[in-house]
């Protein structure tokens, strides 16, 4: 069993490639950003407060996130797992060690995919020419897109410190075609 995360800014392709090894590899993905949009669409008050929290760009609590991902890790024993867009910050990183340890799982890889800031808004402004009116995300807009990244700059970078200590991390060029990254990404596991 092989277990990753993939890290990297919005827009720089996590959740297209963990579809991909969704697809080739059997992995299960583990999306907190869609776990926490399943919860906004639910209409309740917790999600109506998720919901203000991810307009601002802003991250949800850690003690909701970590809830739902050991609820995932729990209830699918023995799959290997794809962390989308989990840690978020160091705290998180912390917590998923030690539940990954209490467990007896290991975390095998952390996959930084390395994009240029700049390129963002044209991906993000991809995604929303290609979803239908319905689909497009209430956080997908060149403000919070703005935002997202000041976010990722101050909390999530520097997990890159704290994957490379444990000699974990792997750089993956985030600016590649689609195929050619999960190409890559396909020889690391
Ligand atoms: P989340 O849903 O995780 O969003 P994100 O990290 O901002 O990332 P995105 O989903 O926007 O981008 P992606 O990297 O998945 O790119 P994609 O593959 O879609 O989080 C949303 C919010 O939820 C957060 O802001 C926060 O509020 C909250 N949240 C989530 N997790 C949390 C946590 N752990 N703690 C606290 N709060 C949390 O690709 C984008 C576009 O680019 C697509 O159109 C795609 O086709 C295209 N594309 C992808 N790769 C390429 C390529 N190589 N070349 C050309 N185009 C490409
Ligand atoms: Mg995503």
């Amino acid at each position: 069993m092989t277990n990753l995360i993939l890290l990297g800014p919005p827009g720089c392709g996590k959740g297209t490639q963990s579809k991909i090894l969704v697809e080739k590899k059997n992995f299960l993905q583990i999306s907190t950003g869609e776990l926490l949009r399943n919860v906004v669409n639910s209409d309740s008050d917790i999600g109506k407060e998720i919901s203000k929290i991810m307009k601002n760009g802003d991250l949800v609590s850690d003690e909701i996130v970590v809830t739902m991902i050991l609820k995932e890790i729990s209830t699918h024993p023995a799959c290997s797992f794809i962390f989308d867009g989990f840690p978020r910050n160091i705290i998180q990183a912390e917590k998923l060690d030690e539940a990954f340890n209490q467990q007896k799982l290991k975390l095998d890889l952390v996959i930084f995919l390395d994009v240029e800031l700049n390129i963002l808004k044209n991906r993000i402004e991809k995604r929303i020419r290609e979803s239908n009116s319905e689909q497009v995300r209430e956080d997908d807009n060149v403000d919070i897109l703005l935002k997202r990244i000041n976010t990722y700059k101050e909390m999530t970078f520097p997990l890159l410190e704290y994957y490379r200590k444990q000699e974990k991390l792997v750089c993956v060029n985030g600016m590649e075609t689609i195929d050619k990254i999960s190409e890559k990404i396909a020889l690391l596991i």
